[in-house]
């Protein structure tokens, strides 16, 4: 079944994004492949499983500036975590204690925010978990989230788009009992492949700084070029009959309407916050920046694919889903077999909005092209623009809420909320599609729509430190369209 809703394959725009964008470019080599003939083999990032010491799992990070080759002959200045643009992988289990020990070596300050995880809020890495420059900042917390594909990436206030641009994110696998015990495609690099989809602008001279125009500010900032795990016209050779990939939106802004060339149907097993309680058939998935994705794809009939993100039509004086054709895949001769995926993954309760003892509304507005959009604020949650020093509100431990949050419109919006996974309750009055009915930290709420989410903080308290709730298209967020909550 068709899961895309309001698309317009216009191969124009698919192809032509790339190609106007060269005319640009100038000297930058024709990396923006459209169709076939991708260039490059896609990085895998290094997997880093950390190490054990004293029963806690330590991984080293350092925030280092580097320079990146992503057209040959260029260099590209950029930033990365124990490397030159993004980061490791980072691999830990459900129920173990990790330390992650974070050296700021960028000459400036950032954070590093753990998105997706129930943890302390000194250890969530958010705007008041500043690293000065040659510090080292060791946050130490128990992992208790499911089997998932989770990412880490600064949260500097006011500098988190840019920071984020410049290379400052990675992924992290989370294992547990349940994913061990199901025959999924799990070998890393080789049927379970990690996937960051960003797109980046570049200057003919092959840098990429972050220099954002009002209408950057307003619509969040986008690329010519697509980048998977930083690498521009990817492709991948596949050895076995199924692929597992693990795809993760760490775009400033950009949606991005998956979909194959072919209109091949794949599974979604898995979102945010783990895996599905049964796959889901797909040919389509939209995913905002921020939110996750596993899917499971079939190549036994051995034939060449595209995964693109296919143009919504529409946005705010541009698209707020652009064309990509994001990366090919060249099956081999011979395919190694893959078992069947399960029909049951995961148990998940059916959301109870009975058990929810209050609602809260959330009202996202963004400014006119006016005086707001002047003086590069007018982002706002219920009418107030983020304040470091304001708690918006205050949460009690164990309670469940009912969060509507609603969009005034005109661009979609891609709600975070930290320190939980919650499950959407309707959209527009409807209950969630199979693919957004599993856990999520991240909901798009499409322009003039509520959301409704069922959510608790089971775990922590801290009635100083607070969390953060915002809006994920990062520029929306420096902006001003995020909050603060603590809980007691
Ligand atoms: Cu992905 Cu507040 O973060
Ligand atoms: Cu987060
Ligand atoms: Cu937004």
């Amino acid at each position: 079944m068709p899961k895309i809703p309001n698309l317009t394959r216009r191969t124009f725009l698919r192809s032509g994004t790339a190609i106007y964008a060269l005319g640009s470019l100038g000297g930058l080599p024709a990396f923006g492949a459209t169709g076939f003939g991708h260039k490059n083999p896609l990085a895998i990032p290094p997997l880093d499983l950390g190490q054990i010491k004293d029963g806690t799992r330590e991984f080293g990070l350092e925030l280092q500036n580097g320079i990146s080759k992503f057209f040959a002959g260029y260099d590209t200045p950029t930033k990365g975590i124990n490397g030159a643009y993004l980061g490791p992988v980072l691999r830990m289990r459900r129920g173990e204690m990790v330390r992650l020990n974070v050296t700021n070596n960028l000459g400036h300050d950032s954070t590093l925010h753990w998105h997706g995880f129930n943890l302390p809020a000194s250890a969530d890495g958010g705007p008041h978990q500043v690293i000065a420059p040659g510090d080292t900042w060791s946050p130490s917390f128990e992992i208790r989230e499911r089997a998932a594909t989770m990412w880490f990436h600064s949260h500097l206030m006011g500098e988190t788009a840019a920071q984020v641009w410049a290379g400052l994110a990675g992924m992290v696998i989370i294992d547990d009992d349940v994913v061990d015990a199901l025959d999924l495609p799990s070998q890393y690099g080789v049927d379970d492949i990690p996937l960051v989809l960003q797109d980046r602008r570049f200057r003919r001279d092959g840098t990429m700084p972050y220099k954002s125009s009002m209408h950057d500010r307003m619509a969040g900032m986008q690329g010519d070029y697509s980048l998977l795990n930083g690498t521009i016209s990817p492709y991948l050779e596949v050895s076995t009959e199924k692929v597992r990939l693990r795809l993760l939106n760490g775009s400033n802004a950009s949606i991005y309407n998956l979909a194959f060339r072919d209109s091949r149907a794949f599974q979604l097993i898995g979102t945010d916050g783990g895996l599905l309680s049964a796959p889901v058939e797909l040919i389509g998935l939209r995913l905002a920046p921020g939110e996750r994705a596993e899917i499971v794809v079939d190549f036994s009939d051995g034939a060449p694919a595209l995964l693109e993100s296919i143009s919504s039509g529409r946005g705010m004086g541009g698209e707020q889903s652009p064309a990509f054709d994001l990366l090919e895949f060249r099956p081999q001769a011979t395919l190694a077999p893959s078992p069947d995926i399960p029909a049951q993954l995961a148990d998940l309760p059916i959301p109870d909005a009975s058990t929810a003892i209050r609602t809260r509304h959330f009202l996202l507005e963004m400014p006119g092209m006016g005086m707001g959009m002047m003086r590069g604020g007018g982002f706002t949650i219920n009418g107030k623009e983020m304040d470091m020093g304001r708690v918006d509100l205050v949460v009690k431990r164990g309670e469940a809420e009912i969060w509507e949050i609603e969009n005034a419109g005109p661009m979609a919006h891609p709600f975070h909320v930290h320190n939980t996974q919650f499950r959407i309750l309707d959209k527009a009055g409807r209950p969630p599609a199979p693919a957004e009915a599993g856990l999520k930290d991240t909901v798009l709420v499409e322009p003039g729509d509520v959301a409704r989410i069922l959510i608790r903080f089971d775990h922590y308290t801290d009635p100083d430190r607070p969390y953060m709730y915002h809006c994920h298209i990062l520029e929306h967020e420096d902006a001003g369209m995020m909050g603060q909550f603590t809980v007691v």
